[in-house]
């Protein structure tokens, strides 16, 4: 088992709340549909802030909590589907504005599942590299790619940013351990959640092809697709590390919708309580942050603690889910 010790978390959120009452005064919904369907109260959307400047946030506070010095860092991972611009990666400008000068940096694209997918990537990197330090931010700023007269999928998402810092260096602070991960894709059901397609206008290209870049969901194929493979990804990844359900202090959960977390608690037969915990009614869907975001309030509120067993569930785009099992 690998040395893999969460040294700290942080999040940055945008200042701008947007309540649902806000989006029933531009498009034909209600406080009650949304918060009834999905447990959504409210979210934040940048105004001022872009996605580089919510993970550079969380790095610049990691690095403070931690007191690491941003030449000790050797990986930024940065997991987004919504950065500022697709070359440099926003771990790259993170990189750069923290002059964490020793430090590869890049960007994965998993979609809600980036999260885990990251911690798994970030892991394996900290298992061939003694002695080495990572950061792992998820970024989103989706409201600029968000069809805002489409209210099926606009009530849905929000930005925001979280992360952590791991280190595999020994230390009498930490003894934090990666105990498993599970990480799948279903490409052929890629079409039920889109965004961001890019149409080919090179002169070798005939055709009026058009970019549709907002994003598309078929809602009842992503949900049931959820309620189906999540708890599967969950118990798997749980088995791998030779441990019981009953042995998880918290599951984190991908924020997308509270009925799914509900779902998959009762899928698991175990009770809807506080090891499933929800910030959805705050922040809504945050994508490849929402995971980050809900694990640094736990560890902020002391609810989360060190040796606790924590699973760490993804699911969205790909389609894709992804679970890795952590002792904090
Ligand atoms: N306000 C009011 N009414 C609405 C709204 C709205 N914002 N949106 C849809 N409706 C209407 C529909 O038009 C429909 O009306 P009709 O019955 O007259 O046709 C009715 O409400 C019910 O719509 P449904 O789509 O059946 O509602 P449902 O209960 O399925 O909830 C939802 C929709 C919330 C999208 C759900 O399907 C869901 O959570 N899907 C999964 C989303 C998800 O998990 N995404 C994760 C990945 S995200 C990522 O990777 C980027």
């Amino acid at each position: 088992m690998s040395t893999f010790s969460i040294m700290a978390t942080a999040k940055s959120i945008p200042d701008k709340v947007v309540t649902n009452d806000d989006l029933a005064q531009i498009m034909d919904t209600s406080d009650e549909w949304i918060s009834r369907r999905t447990g959504i109260r409210r979210r934040h959307v940048v105004t001022t802030e872009t996605n580089t400047s919510l993970a550079t946030n969380v790095a610049k506070q990691l690095l403070a909590k931690t007191h690491v010095s941003p030449e000790e860092i050797d990986f930024i991972i940065v997991a987004t589907m919504s950065g500022d611009q697709l070359m440099p990666s926003t771990a790259a400008a993170v990189q750069g504005l923290i002059q964490a000068d020793n430090a590869m940096a890049f960007d994965i694209s998993a979609a809600c599942s980036g999260f885990s997918y990251g911690l798994d990537l970030l892991h394996s990197l900290l298992a061939t590299h003694p002695d080495s330090t990572g950061m792992l931010i998820g970024s989103e700023a989706l409201s600029k790619l968000i069809d805002w007269q489409d209210r099926t999928t606009a009530v849905l998402f929000g930005d925001g940013a979280g992360g952590l810092l791991v280190t595999n260096k020994q230390s009498a602070d930490y003894d934090g351990q990666f105990l498993s991960g599970k990480l799948s894709t279903y490409g052929a059901d890629g079409d039920s959640l889109t965004m961001g397609k890019i149409a080919n206008h090179s002169p070798f290209v005939s055709g009026d092809a058009k970019s549709d870049l907002p994003l598309h969901m078929d809602g009842h194929r992503v949900f049931d697709f959820a309620i189906r493979r999540v708890p599967e990804s969950i118990r798997e990844a749980v088995a791998q590390a030779n441990l019981k359900l009953s042995d998880v202090d918290f599951f984190i959960l991908h924020q997308a919708n509270q009925r799914i977390v509900k779902s998959v608690a009762r899928k698991l037969k175990l009770p809807f309580d506080d090891r499933f915990p929800i910030n959805i009614d705050e922040y809504g869907n945050t994508s490849a942050a929402s995971e980050a975001i809900l694990l640094a309030e736990l560890v902020e509120d002391g609810k989360i603690k060190r040796g606790d067993i924590l699973v760490m569930t993804g699911f969205g785009g790909g389609l894709t889910t992804g679970t890795v099992v952590i002792k904090y």
